[in-house]
């Protein structure tokens, strides 16, 4: 087995990032799949922290990295991402970044559609306001322009009339300023030479790279529950965020995916609006906030947060195909009398082990907690499992006897090795 897919099973914000990084390391390649730069992975490496958006987190290691064709690019913000990226001393050059010729590319008008729509909402998302969602719409609606199309100027132009005059009718019926074609086509093609080095038949180098024995790290972003099909729908991202979404999103076979590691807090965390039915509002909420320091990583958001809710888990598991689980943060509830996880829901006099599919019937589900014993001792730090806390042990495998997969790793601190791990993912006895 020679792949792993690394897929965020609650609402983003996992720890995603750190897990990829500590895989990376083991693997030649990882590979985007969904979403943009909406998505905030942090990594901690020798205490200098690099935040990433739209960049593969193996840059970060020297790891080709790889930008699919599900991938929503913004190539302004790509390539400031490069340069910040390169202050930090990490080079990124067309030898270390392959980017989808048929990614589609955001721009400018999408993050002013994202805008108005929110404006225009009863009830906001609270999307992070970058386009994202009004890119994909293009791309569905058969409209959207792609990476490749930056290196045919005509073909360029006659694409973004179209795009401006579906747009534009939108946008004067609100009576909001109509974009022009003229400075849209200038700063494209302005970028243009500095995205197309990186352009590349992404679907064709993974196929070689099977072929050679390479491995792969195919990097989820959002998370399950932010999936357009499984999340809670209308409170979701515009992609693929499933492990189904790293076959669509990159080309490469669904038989080629290998492992599918789900990250998961051991408590929940939400940014935006949605349904939450374990969120702790008072001041265990706050607690958690702090301990965990639980603000967004490109939007400063604060985050809502509460109990972990493993029956949503479970579901999760199911639908996004995950095999295993990593389990973050687990030092945050250092401390804590009493750990509570959420096995399924009361609904309207009802016991249910998953979700109800309407939102209303979400809200007023009350979640079932199972209560788990806290500990004293700091987990901080740890890097055995015999070293684990008896309770935070106990913890452990309890969730795992909810969820129905094996954790196969454990965090318990923000530097990379700040690791427990039970079971190389890769399916090889860890080497240390
Ligand atoms: P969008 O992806 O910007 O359209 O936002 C849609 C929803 O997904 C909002 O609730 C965002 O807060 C959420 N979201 C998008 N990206 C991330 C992420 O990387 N982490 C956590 N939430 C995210």
């Amino acid at each position: 087995m020679s792949n792993v897919v690394v897929v965020g099973a609650q609402w983003g914000d996992e720890g995603k990032g750190r897990i990829v990084d500590w895989l990376a390391e083991r693997a030649d390649i990882v590979a985007r799949y969904n979403g943009g730069h909406n998505a905030g992975h942090t990594l901690v490496v020798d205490g200098k922290t690099y935040k990433l958006a739209l960049l593969p987190s193996g840059v970060v290691r020297g790891k080709l990295g790889l930008i699919g064709n599900g991938v929503a690019v913004d190539p302004e913000a790509l390539l400031a991402e490069i340069g910040r990226m390169q202050a930090l001393g990490v080079e990124v050059t067309p030898q270390t970044l392959r980017v989808a010729e048929t990614a589609t590319l955001v721009l400018p008008i999408h993050r002013a559609i994202d805008a108005a729509q929110e404006g225009l909402r009863a009830k906001p998302i609270g999307t992070t306001l970058r386009g994202i969602g009004p890119a994909y719409e293009d791309k569905v609606g058969r409209r959207g322009l792609r990476v490749c199309d930056l290196g045919e100027p005509e073909l360029l132009a006659d694409k973004l009339e179209q795009l401006l005059r579906h747009h534009n009718a939108w946008f004067r019926g609100l009576g909001l300023e109509p974009f022009a074609l003229e400075p849209m086509l200038q700063g494209l093609l302005a970028l243009a030479p500095r995205i197309l080095p990186f352009a590349g038949p992404v679907w064709h180098l993974l196929d070689r790279a099977h072929a050679d024995g390479r491995r792969t790290v195919f990097e989820g972003s959002q998370a399950v529950m932010l999936d357009v099909d499984w999340g809670s729908y209308p409170f979701v991202t515009s992609s693929t965020t499933i492990a189904a979404g790293a076959a669509t999103g990159t080309g490469v076979s669904p038989a080629r995916i290998g492992r599918v590691l789900g990250v998961s807090k051991v408590y929940a965390t939400r940014v935006g609006e949605g349904p939450f039915p374990t969120e702790q509002a008072g001041g265990l909420g706050e607690l958690l906030r702090e301990r965990g320091r639980e603000f967004g990583v490109n939007t400063g958001r604060p985050r809502r947060c509460g109990w972990l809710d493993a029956a949503l888990l479970r579901q999760g598991v199911k639908v996004a195909g995950i095999d295993a689980l990593a389990l973050t943060k687990i030092d945050v509830l250092d401390g804590f009398e009493a750990i509570d996880v959420c096995v399924g829901y009361e609904l309207d006099g009802q016991r249910l082990d998953h979700a109800p599919a309407s939102l209303a019937a979400q809200r007023r589900a009350v979640p079932v907690y199972r209560r788990f014993a806290g500990w004293e001792q700091p987990t901080q730090g740890v890097r055995s499992l015999d070293r684990l806390p008896a309770q935070a042990l106990a913890l452990v495998r309890g969730i795992e006897e909810i969820v129905g997969v094996p954790v196969d790793i454990v965090t318990t601190g923000p530097e990379r090795d700040d690791t427990i791990v039970i079971r190389d993912p890769f399916g090889h006895p860890f080497a240390g």
